[in-house]
């Protein structure tokens, strides 16, 4: 998303030089007049706030979560963004159901790990797609069943092989145009296509009428799920359970200072990457 942002995609409204990033975790400096529940020195943890690339930020009280003891800064803070939307595209867009098959993309990047993991806790068969061989062990440790290596959008004939031509009951999409038409032919019968990236790019106006086998199509948003401080919360104390349980491990693939940022974009888009990079203030 940062990427995207950096490079004119979205936030297009806000003017340039605007400071990047929208989650991350700290400790509460000050507490707003009338704000219960939070003092300072307690440690937070936010998913969406523009300009959290920042030492200090002004967030709304009910955008925080409070951060229990067994879950570290750099834990809390891999876990919000790609945490919520993991669990909101496994457990809500698509409730992966035990015996499922499920296709994830960028299998082996911060999301993609997540999601894989949530997956497999609710009993789906995983297939997971990464771009180069480096990123197999990574996934499969995670608990990918398979793993296809291909950056070109041609995945589907093996990711059919291995559902003996069934295709798979959903595929999670957030790879761009590239993917696109291939995740679609991968679908089964009544599948469910759950695309999600759009800072990587669209795929173009759709016909309606030329969409196969009575699928189900959607662009994913967990902020539309997570759309309340009580779900917020929620939802997070479930992902920190997890994690503190063992159930969810979370992958650090890189840790730069603040200052370095322009590294870990450049690094992120080399796609040599795994797991969530953290910037560090
Ligand atoms: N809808 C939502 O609610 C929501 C929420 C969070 C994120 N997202 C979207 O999910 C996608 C992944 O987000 P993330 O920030 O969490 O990162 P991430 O999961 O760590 O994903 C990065 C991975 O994406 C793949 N990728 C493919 N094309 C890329 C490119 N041109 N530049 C960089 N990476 C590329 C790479 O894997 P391979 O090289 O193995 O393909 C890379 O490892 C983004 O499109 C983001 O906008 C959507």
């Amino acid at each position: 998303m940062d990427i995207g942002v950096r490079q004119g995609m979205a936030w297009n409204e806000t003017p340039n030089p605007k400071i990047l990033g929208v989650e991350g975790v700290g400790r509460v400096v000050a507490a707003g007049d009338g704000v219960e529940g939070l003092a300072p020195g307690q440690r937070v943890a936010w998913v969406y706030a523009p300009g959290s690339y920042a030492e200090r930020i002004a967030i709304p009280a009910t955008s925080l979560v409070p951060v229990p003891d067994a879950i570290d800064d750099r834990t809390a803070a891999s876990v919000m963004m790609q945490g919520l939307t993991a669990s909101h595209f496994a457990t809500d867009f698509y409730p992966v159901q035990p015996g499922d098959f499920a296709f994830v993309h960028a299998a082996a990047g911060g999301l993609g790990l997540l999601l894989t993991q949530i997956i497999k806790l609710r009993g789906g068969h995983v297939i997971g797609r990464v771009s180069s061989e480096e990123k197999i062990a990574m996934s499969e440790e995670t608990g990918a069943d398979q793993v296809i290596v291909d950056a070109e959008g041609r995945f589907t004939e093996e990711a059919l092989r291995l559902t003996r031509g069934e295709g798979v009951h959903v595929v999670y999409d957030g790879s761009g145009p590239k993917t696109f038409q291939g995740s679609l032919d991968l679908l089964r019968r009544s599948g469910t296509f759950c695309w999600y990236g759009p800072v990587l790019g669209g795929p173009g106006p759709l016909d309606i009428m030329s969409l196969p086998k009575s699928i189900k199509i959607g662009y994913a948003t967990f902020l539309d799920h997570i759309h309340t401080p009580e779900l917020l919360r929620a939802r997070t104390a479930q992902l920190f359970g997890w994690t503190a349980d063992g159930k969810l491990r979370i992958r650090i693939g890189g840790e730069y200072p603040l200052a370095d940022a322009a590294k870990a974009h450049a690094d992120m888009e080399s796609r040599k990457t795994t797991g969530k990079l953290l910037l560090v203030p």
